[in-house]
Parts: structure tokens; sequence; C-alpha cells
């Protein structure tokens, strides 16, 4: 049913249908049944997947990757798709636009996405007065990254808004310094400069009378030197974990001609083409932190076996992105029903 709708949805751009269909959920789920209709089709029924992690409860383990619901704005209608939980962001202090349009691309033939939003967003204060606003006790992530105008000498202060503003209304933070879209973020992944901010953002969580899991996420990009700084870093920062992996730069081994990709030009690639190097990087940090680093696994999941590779190399959580736009809403439903339950 689905493969006949994504025919049709595939023939208009990425984003013009990324916000047609969340509106179309959004009245789907305020008609009387809509509810009903949703929880129907894609809320999986599979027991024995719940989680607790971090004294947070998860449903099940499946949910849904940063920059899907960068606002906070579909939170109640996702929750009724089934997944355990919502990433929301990138989220930076102020509102901004962007990337100039077209900046989000279909490669079908690779199951995969090239995308260069760049932190398009409302900004923290817009995502956490909708947050206060939401039904669903779904756990909500806040992904946190900085301003494109802010040079990264400045960066923490950018993340220390963030982290301010949305305190009260999310479970857990991702610090996001890995997406390849903003000029520089990447260089905040470097030991020092990250030694920095993530001592400066675990101070402030301290400070609180509760503090919140704090993650951080990693591009696929990284080699195993930078991984072992990561894993020392955050073990030494305490972190609650990390989020592997954000979308890669590379374009290798790609079923997409050349020339289509040279026309598409710049941004991460996500989907299929990511999915061995992020299972290769989640084994790579549990094992070299003993398992003692909770990993949250993304990166070309589209089916249940592809979540049990990665619950199998180390991971305690899985998301999804480019998998949901290719599957479709009852992708949470198909996972849960072949996962293996208490794992
Ligand atoms: C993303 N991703 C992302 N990640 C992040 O931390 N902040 C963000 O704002 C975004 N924005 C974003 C937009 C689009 C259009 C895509 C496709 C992806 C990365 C995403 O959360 C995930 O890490 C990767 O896409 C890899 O997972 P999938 O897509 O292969 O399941």
């Amino acid at each position: 049913m689905y493969d006949f709708i994504k025919k049709i949805l595939f023939c208009f751009p990425p984003e013009t249908i990324h916000h047609g269909v969340m509106r179309g959920l959004k009245t789907i789920n305020a008609l009387p049944f809509g509810k009903h209709l949703l929880n129907a089709f894609c809320q999986p029924k599979t027991t024995g997947l719940e989680r607790t992690l971090w004294g947070l409860h998860f449903s099940n383990p499946v949910g849904l990757a940063a920059g899907f619901d960068k606002d906070a704005k579909y939170i109640d209608e996702l929750s009724h798709l089934g997944f355990g939980f919502v990433e929301i962001g990138t989220v930076t202090p102020q509102p901004q636009p962007g990337n100039d349009t077209p900046r989000l691309f279909r490669l079908p033939e690779d199951k995969a996405l090239i995308n260069r939003m760049g932190f398009n967003n409302e900004g923290a204060r817009a995502a956490a007065k909708r947050l206060q606003k939401r039904r669903s006790n779904i756990i909500v992530g806040g992904n946190i990254g900085k301003n494109k105008v802010t040079p990264n000498e400045d960066a923490v202060s950018d993340y220390e808004k963030c982290f301010h503003t949305l305190f009260d209304w999310v479970d857990y933070f991702v610090v996001n310094v890995s997406s390849p879209n903003t000029p520089n973020l990447r260089a905040l992944q470097e030991k020092e400069p990250l030694k920095q901010l993530l001592h400066h953002l675990q101070t402030l969580n301290a400070q609180k009378s509760k503090p919140k899991p704090i993650l951080l996420k990693i591009a696929p990009d990284l080699t195993d030197e930078q991984l072992d700084d990561i894993v020392e870093i955050v073990q030494e920062t305490g972190l609650a974990g990390i989020v592997a992996t954000n979308t890669t730069i590379s374009r290798e081994n790609l079923a997409t001609p050349a020339a289509t990709l040279e026309q598409i030009g710049m941004g991460g690639l996500s989907g299929l083409p990511v999915r061995e190097r992020a299972t290769q990087v989640i084994r790579y940090i549990h094992r070299r932190s003993g398992g003692n680093i909770p990993i949250i696994a993304v990166g070309g999941i589209f089916t249940a076996a592809d979540a049990q590779e990665k619950l199998d190399a180390g991971a305690s959580l899985v998301q999804v992105y480019t998998g949901f736009i290719y599957e479709g809403p009852a992708i949470v439903k198909k996972i849960c029903q072949g996962l293996t339950p208490h794992q």
C-alpha cells in the first residue's frame, strides 16, 4: 500500500511533501476517530520491548531521529505512529532560515537522501513553547546546536542558551557537533573544543536539582583515533551516552550516477549507504568503552534486521529518519514485530 502512495509522493519535491504529509497527519489526528485509526495501523502491539535507560521508560526502542520534527510541531501526531521517543531539533538559540532551497534530495537507487538543510528552525524559545502545550507524554529529546553566524569560539554560549531554554521541556539532550551543513561545526568534535563544551554543559547540568541525560551526536566520518578521543571525553565528562551517527559526507559506492551527485552538490548522505559505517562506529565505541556508554544507533535502519544489527553491535535504542521516508508510517510497528524481546 505504502509503495503505491510513495510512488505518488516521490513525484513532488521532498521538502514540499514533508510539510504536506505532516499537515495531513495533523488533520487526521484532529478527526474524531483519527487517533484510533493511526494507532490501529501504526502502533506496535509487540510486548517485551520496553526499556528503562537514564531513569526514562521507553515503551519500545525505536525513536524518530533529529531533523524530522525540528520545531516540535508534530509530537502528538508522531506519538500515534508508535515511536518510543522523538528527538526534536536541531534547535539553535535564534531562529534561522537554513540554506537556500532546493536542499533536500532523494536518491532512490541507493535508498538514500542528501540534505543540506543547515539547521533551519524557529529557535529554541518557539520549540519550548510548543513542547509546553503537548498532550502526549512520549519521551522527547532536545537536539541542540549553534547558529550559523556564531563563530566556533562562541559556540558554547549558543549550546548553553538552548540548554537553559529547553531544560524543563525535554527528557534528554543531544549535543550536535556533527552536522556537515553548518560551516566548521564538525571542528567542535576535536578534543579540546569538545572537552570544553561538554564540561561546561555538564557543570550547568549539575547545578540543576534534577540533571538531565546529555548525549553527544557524532559523525560517521571520524577515524578510530578520533573515536578513541570521543570515548575518553564522554567518560571523563560523565556524559549519558552517544548518538551514532549523523549523515556522512562520503559519496562512495553509490548506484546514483556521478553526474546526478554532482548536480545535487554538497550535503549529508543518509539511509542505506550509511548503514554499515554507523554499525561499525557503534561496535567500536561499545568495545572501546567496555559497554559502559549507552548508545542510540541511527543510520540506515529500514527493517527489524537492520535495527537488530545495531542492538547486537551494542546500541540500547535505535532511531530512524530515511527509513521512515522509504518504508512509511508503519515502520515502527514492522521493526518492533521483528525485534527480539528484552534485548
Ligand atoms: C537529518 N539529520 C539531522 N541530525 C541532527 O542531529 N540534526 C538535524 O537537524 C538533522 N537534520 C536532518 C535533516 C534531514 C533531511 C535528514 C535526512 C537528516 C540526521 C539524522 O538525524 C540521522 O542522524 C541521519 O539521517 C542518519 O539516519 P538515517 O536517515 O539513515 O536513518
